[in-house]
């Protein structure tokens, strides 16, 4: 609990399957073992970080406070020990077709500001699309995250997305922190290794120090409703994820190649 304002942490990439559900829940999960006060926000219709966390039946959710402003404190699930989350609700995926003008965007920063007592982090799970949801993340972070797998095809569309970004900050002066974070990696190829060399040139100070390795145990684990840290503890899964939410606690980054 903190008398000043949370963390806000949205992991944003508008492609699909690039373990942002994965992230949120490790990252979230990680932050709560290590006391701080956690809430999640589960921004996408899929209700995946709900589901990967064990909780069941979507409803009352993150939609009433985005449709009707009920308080986001009125719609905290306990997940785990320092971990709340807000499940999506069933009507989140109306909710691009939601009334109102420009304020429609601010709802989800509104609500967060509204906690009362504050959490120290906000972890927010986005959905693949680019929409008002995706609005209201960007509105209400701090810090964006946009997880990459991986290989030459996870980067496609990541330069048009940082532009896109800078574009929205300038029109609302807005500053957010932008990082990278590689997943799916795998250090013992070779393909991997450039593609991770690459972005670092293309993005210095902004790829979050640790790479999430290939591990089936973190692809395994939300079937059991369970984290990588109750599922596979001593796995790389686990590794990796502890040592990211630090990275992000800390705004680790990866020096240029051939520094570290
Ligand atoms: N490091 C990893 N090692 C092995 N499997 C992984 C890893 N990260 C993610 N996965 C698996 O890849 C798939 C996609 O991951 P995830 O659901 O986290 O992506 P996403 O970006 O949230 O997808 P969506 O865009 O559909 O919401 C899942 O089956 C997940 O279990
Ligand atoms: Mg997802």
């Amino acid at each position: 609990m903190s008398t000043q304002p949370p963390r806000v942490a949205a992991f944003l990439n508008q492609k699909g399957g690039v373990g942002k559900t994965t992230s949120s829940v490790g990252v979230a999960h990680a932050l709560a073992r290590a006391g701080y006060d956690v809430v999640g926000i589960d921004l996408d219709p899929q209700g995946h970080f709900a589901a990967s966390l064990g909780l069941e039946g979507l409803d009352p959710g993150l939609d009433d406070t985005l449709f009707d402003g009920t308080p986001l404190a009125e719609r905290l699930q306990q997940a785990r020990p320092g971990l709340r989350l807000v499940p999506p609700g069933p009507r989140l995926a109306d909710a691009e077709q939601m009334a109102g003008g420009r304020e429609r965007g601010w709802r989800l920063q509104q609500a967060i500001a509204g906690l009362e007592p504050f959490p120290d982090f906000v972890v927010i799970d986005c959905p693949p699309s680019s929409g008002l949801l995706a609005m209201n993340a960007l509105l209400a972070a701090d810090e964006l995250v946009m997880p990459v797998s991986c290989d030459y095809l996870g980067l496609e569309g990541l330069a048009g997305l940082m532009r896109t970004l800078m574009r929205v900050e300038r029109g609302l002066s807005l500053y957010l922190h932008k990082y990278v974070l590689v997943t799916r990696y795998n250090g013992q190829r070779r393909l991997p290794r450039e593609v991770l060399g690459k972005l670092e040139g293309y993005f210095p100070g902004q790829i979050l120090r640790t790479p999430i390795r290939d591990n089936v145990a973190l692809a395994e684990a939300p079937g059991f409703g369970q984290t990588i840290f109750e599922y596979r503890p001593s796995s790389n899964g686990a590794k990796d994820y502890a040592a990211l939410a630090e990275d992000l606690r800390q705004r680790r980054v990866r020096e240029a190649a051939g520094q570290e």
